[in-house]
């Protein structure tokens, strides 16, 4: 059942049709840059701000409003490049263009915890589609920073805290986009792991510890996907801006890696024209930095020869050269857009990410017979949260309350939290015909637990709000949440619990309830799919991409550098985990974690068996079977970890797979393993020691199997 659906929903995204790229996108965009003035050079190097706003000069003919936009040169059918940002969905920026609406995927944490690449390339599909016919051919998402803390105002724009993990699925999607005609892109390049100070903070890395983990996300994510753009990040690293930052754009980003896109700024993250020769190609949103560096004072540098001929023409043809790869010189046109089609990936994608976690004496899924259920706090009553920034969506079925949340400055100033018009009581409702189910604002706790003494079974809605510019400062659930909670929980000991989160959360009350969901920010089609896994519809196959560990003490940094200090204040950010981001962080500590990455239940049971390793050249897979021993269809993740190279303990994803699977059904699976996950930085490249590497399959990073070895007899040297 579940396998057809799937495979219907990939198929018919599939049909939308492949653009197809040009394969002499360099040879072109050689010849295009070559007829082309200096003026028009430097009209590719800069971007404007399309908003109706006073600060900004007015809209030109023709352009919607959006985050950026470039201007064209019609005479060499150059089109603008007209940007949307899409995170989550192709963004309204502030609801002004009036009536627009759009597809809002779920949280991004939420594709991550499906383990699903073929899913990831739906949504980049789904993404593109959309932008196109919104015209737009540039998309600015790919939000892709491993999540280093549990607090990340973004991380629910993320894939999480694994770099196999992230940098696959961030490739898969930017690949779907592409195929639309649309360029994608990666982003933030690289650590904007924090959104506290994050236009001051300093994050300082050692280079095999950046390589072996953030600047890994990125690489396979370049490989796999070939994003038109990359965009800097507003912070340091180690002490340079990202976005004039020499040794990340010019040696690691386009020597090592041979990247050949373009490096466009986040908005407002240049600092001057010497960012140009560090490897910056293109200034967005120009206007939001001190100068338009990348105008007058860049043909200056030009004139008086600190900026080559070559340069400039490199960096114009980076930008022509992914326009003819992608495909997206094609005329900006808008077109209708099947909404029904894409809810089904959003709701596919909340499916498929929701993670179970726990679920006592088989609670779930709800018996149709229970006669009174009573629905507390989350706004169950009306919709689903929603995270906030950039990659906010103005989604399709409309939003069902909204309220302006004040913060000092920057991007938080404008913050809203808005509970979009998908209502989870009412799927329950709809979906539970036989059970009458009552809504309790939670407000007061101790109206909640009298309440929740006269049901059957109590589903309490925990929500933790998240954004752009702001981080949380703990783990606890804010507002008395965990109070509210625990009151209830007395009072009926049938209680279970949905979180609703941009970030893991502490469970101080996780004894006293039944079952817990985490349904993360579930975009529009998260009421329905919420009740889809509480009714047994949906199977539950999500796994943690991120660790939920039992405390902040846990955690390399317990709260936000530079939490309250006021801005443009300098923050030196240690990492001292160093490569060893969450769960390997955890586990070569010998942590235990509340909920270890990779974790997640199901109704359903699996059983793995038959590991083998092969060699075939340099090329290294893992074999194993994977059997549904349970009474229903279900999804089952793979995971193979390393546990051991040639005698350093080490904790690390090195494969995975998602298998869905009938009862009784067994498939066998290949796991490709990665090769640089075996390998250590060092001295300029990849290399692995000679000796004996084991390896574990785990039910999570924290519950690992039998182990297997694996001998290299020579040590071997990787390419960067
Ligand atoms: C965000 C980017 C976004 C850009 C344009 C910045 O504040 O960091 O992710 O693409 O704005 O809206």
């Amino acid at each position: 059942m579940m396998k057809k659906k799937n495979h219907l929903i990939l198929l018919g995204l599939g049909l939308a049709g492949l653009v197809q790229a040009s394969p002499d996108a360099d040879r072109r965009a050689a010849e295009t840059e070559a007829q082309m003035s200096d003026d028009e050079r430097f009209q590719l190097l800069h971007g404007h701000i399309p908003l109706p706003i006073p600060e900004l000069p007015p809209l030109r003919p023709g352009w919607k409003v959006s985050s950026g936009r470039v201007p064209g040169i019609p005479r060499l059918n150059i089109p603008d490049l007209a940007e949307t940002d899409a995170s989550l969905g192709i963004i309204n920026p502030f609801g002004l263009r009036k009536g627009d609406v759009a597809t809002a995927l779920p949280s991004t944490l939420a594709l991550a915890a499906s383990f699903n690449p073929a899913l990831a390339r739906a949504t980049g599909v789904m993404l593109g589609t959309e932008a196109r016919a919104k015209g737009f051919n540039v998309l600015l998402g790919g939000g892709m920073n491993l999540a280093r803390d549990y607090y990340g105002g973004r991380n629910f724009e993320y894939l999480g805290e694994d770099p196999l993990l992230a940098g696959v699925l961030a490739g898969e999607s930017v690949a779907g986009t592409q195929s639309q005609g649309v360029i994608a892109m990666v982003k933030h390049f690289s650590l904007n792991a924090q959104e506290t100070l994050r236009d001051w903070a300093d994050a300082r890395i050692g280079e095999a510890a950046h390589r072996e983990s953030d600047l890994l996300a990125f690489q396979i994510a370049i490989e796999r996907g070939q994003p038109g753009s990359v965009m800097c990040a507003y912070n340091k690293v180690n002490s340079r801006y990202a976005c004039g930052n020499e040794h990340l754009l010019n040696t690691v980003l386009k020597r090592d890696w041979g990247y050949k896109g373009w490096v466009m700024s986040d908005w407002g993250a240049v600092h001057g024209v010497a960012d140009f020769n560090a490897g910056l190609d293109q200034q967005s949103g120009a206007l939001l930095d001190k100068k338009v560096w990348f105008d007058a004072p860049l043909r200056r540098e030009l004139a008086e020869g600190r900026v080559s001929r070559e340069r400039l023409s490199d960096a114009v043809r980076r930008i022509l050269r992914s326009m003819y790869a992608v495909g997206a010189e094609r005329p900006l046109a808008e077109s209708e857009i099947d909404y029904p089609a894409h809810a089904k990936v959003a709701r596919e994608v909340a499916a498929q990410g929701m993670v179970l976690l726990k679920n006592e004496g088989g609670t779930l899924p709800l018996s149709p017979k229970l006669k009174k259920v009573l629905i507390v706090g989350g706004q169950a009553h009306i919709g689903v949260l929603s995270g906030y920034g950039s990659s906010s969506v103005t989604p399709v079925n409309g939003v069902a309350a909204t309220i302006p949340v004040s913060a000092p400055t920057g991007f938080a100033a404008r913050s809203r939290q808005s509970w979009f018009a998908s209502s989870p009581l009412k799927a329950l409702a709809a979906a539970m015909p036989e059970t009458q189910f009552q809504y309790e604002s939670g407000y007061f706790p101790e109206a909640a637990a009298a309440r929740a003494k006269r049901a059957d079974l109590v589903i309490v809605f925990a929500t933790q709000w998240q954004g752009e510019g702001m981080d949380a400062t703990s783990l606890a659930l804010p507002q008395g949440q965990d109070a509210l909670v625990s009151a209830v929980a007395r009072a009926n000991p049938n209680t279970l619990v949905v979180l609703q989160t941009g970030n893991p959360v502490a469970m101080p009350w996780l004894k006293q309830v039944k079952a817990v969901l985490q349904a993360w920010y579930p975009g529009q089609e998260g009421g329905p799919a919420i009740a889809d896994v509480l009714t047994g519809a949906v199977n539950p196959s999500g796994r943690l991409p991120i660790s939920f560990p039992a405390s902040e003490s846990q955690a390399p940094r317990a709260t936000p550098p530079g939490l309250g200090l006021p801005d443009e204040t300098a923050q030196v950010l240690e990492y001292p985990e160093g490569s060893d981001v969450g769960y390997r962080w955890h586990g070569l500590r010998g942590h235990k974690p509340l909920f270890a990455f990779g974790y997640g239940l199901s109704y359903t049971r699996f059983e793995q068996t038959g590991l083998s390793l092969r060699q075939d050249g340099d090329k290294l897979t893992a074999r194993l079977r994977v059997s549904n021993t349970g009474p229903r269809a279900g999804a089952d993740v793979a995971q193979l970890y390393l546990v051991d190279a040639a005698g350093r303990k080490r904790l690390r994803l090195v494969g995975f797979q998602r298998v869905e699977l009938l009862p009784g059904q067994t498939q066998e699976l290949t796991l490709e393993i990665e090769p640089r996950l075996l390998a250590d930085w060092a001295d300029g490249g990849w290399h692995m020691a000679a000796g004996r590497y084991r390896f574990a399959l785990g039910r999570s990073a924290a519950e690992l199997g039998p182990r297997l070895d694996w001998q290299l007899a020579q040590p071997r040297r990787l390419a960067p």
